[in-house]
Parts: C-alpha cells; sequence; structure tokens
C-alpha cells in the first residue's frame, strides 16, 4: 500500500477553513452539494477525512469510511455521532444495497483505482439510492496550482491525480445532477464574491464539479 499523504496533515487539515478565502470557497462549495443532496436516511461518505461534510450532512445514519488513520482519530473525535470504519474506497467492508446515498468528495484525486471505487461505491447503493461524486476540475486554475505544488512534492499533491467533468462522466455516464463552483483563481483579491463572478465570466472551470448519479 502507498504511504498515507494525509498522515501529517490531520491535525491542520480544516484550518484552510478558517481563513477568509478558504471560508469563501467551503461556503460556495457547501451551497452546491445542498442543492444536490438527495433524501434518504442512509449515507455512506468514503473517504470522509476529518468528517467535514459527514458533520454537517442531515442523515439519519452517517457512516465515515476512511484509510488515513490519522484523519479517520480526528474524525472519529470531531464527529462522533457518525460510524467510522477504517477501509479503502475499492474495497468496501458492507454488504451491496445498504446505503441511500454515497457521497465521494475529492477522494478519487487520491485513489489507487478510480473505477473500482466507483464500482464499489455503486454495489453499496440501495435501488432508486444515489451516488453524489465531487471532484476538484482538472481543467480549473486550482489544479494548475495544486498540480504545481505536486511537481514540487508538495503532500497531498504529489500524489494526486485530476479528472476532469468529461473523465467522470466517461466512468459514470450522464448525471442526473450537476453543479459547478469556485470560479476564482487561488490567487484572487477580496471580494471574493466579485472575483467569483469574473473567474465565471472569463470562462474559468469551477475548482469543484459535483454530479448526480442513480
Ligand atoms: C482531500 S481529502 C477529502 C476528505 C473529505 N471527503 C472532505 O471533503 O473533507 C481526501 C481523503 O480521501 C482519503 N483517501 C485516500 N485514498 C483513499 C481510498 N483508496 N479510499 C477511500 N478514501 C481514500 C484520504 O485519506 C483523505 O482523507
Amino acid at each position: 500500500m502507498r504511504e498515507d499523504p494525509f498522515a501529517t496533515l490531520a491535525e491542520g487539515y480544516e484550518s484552510w477553513y478558517e481563513t477568509p478565502l478558504g471560508a469563501f470557497v467551503v461556503a460556495e462549495e457547501e451551497k452546491a452539494l445542498e442543492t444536490l443532496l438527495p433524501p434518504g436516511e442512509d449515507l455512506l461518505e468514503v473517504g470522509a477525512g476529518t468528517g467535514y461534510w459527514l458533520k454537517r450532512l442531515p442523515y439519519a445514519r452517517k457512516v465515515g469510511l476512511e484509510p488515513s488513520s490519522a484523519m479517520l482519530q480526528l474524525g472519529r473525535r470531531k464527529v462522533p455521532e457518525a460510524t467510522w470504519v477504517e477501509g479503502q474506497g475499492e474495497a468496501l467492508p458492507f454488504p451491496e444495497k445498504s446505503f441511500d446515498v454515497v457521497l465521494l468528495f475529492t477522494v478519487l484525486e487520491f485513489v489507487e483505482d478510480v473505477g473500482k471505487t466507483l464500482s464499489e461505491a455503486r454495489r453499496v447503493l440501495k435501488p432508486g439510492g444515489s451516488l453524489l461524486v465531487g471532484i476538484l476540475e482538472a481543467l480549473s486554475p486550482w489544479a494548475a496550482l495544486y498540480r504545481r505544488l505536486g511537481e514540487k512534492g508538495v503532500l497531498p499533491w504529489a500524489q494526486a491525480r485530476f479528472l476532469t467533468r468529461e473523465d467522470l462522466q466517461d466512468l459514470l455516464g450522464p448525471p442526473e445532477a450537476e453543479r459547478e463552483a469556485v470560479f476564482l483563481a487561488p490567487e484572487a483579491e477580496p471580494p471574493f464574491p466579485d472575483a467569483d463572478q469574473a473567474g465565471l465570466r472569463a470562462g474559468n472551470r469551477g475548482a469543484l464539479y459535483l454530479g448526480r448519479w442513480r
């Protein structure tokens, strides 16, 4: 198995969300995610990290699956109301038809096998359930920055791959619904809502692409 790129990052993982730019970005992401949330009771988040989304998502029963013991430990502490399971997206330790919703939020960038992870996610969905996938769009200005940091050996980007929405749709087919968010560049100056609109007008792809599949 590869070295865990999140081992040394877990403790500070959510601190960027407290910066002015980080707070704007995560609020835009949350708005996009909220518009796509399907009804249901049982949610599985694959690669749940420190549980940032797991904490906020409105489902009665929530399970976070996470391979990094550093992230998992923090997640358990921050989101004790969820059930936490150590594991990999490529081999989910759940029977088929277990969940109404499976969420993968900026996780396909780090898994070893994207195809297996997606087929596992679909296997554990109940009939009529929904798969929600969020990616860091490969053609956005943010992916350009992260790719450059990765080339310089900065973690976790040194171990990341980036997909476009077209790559995702080649794997999953056309989504039932989709959203895009975060059009501003990583170097943007406040006011961020204006910078975001300017990025959209300039034709930037949003850093976050979210799709929902059955
Ligand atoms: C960028 S973080 C996103 C965490 C969380 N989804 C969020 O949005 O806050 C990526 C997460 O994917 C996890 N991950 C890496 N490889 C994985 C795999 N094969 N299966 C499941 N999760 C994996 C990492 O440990 C990390 O916690």
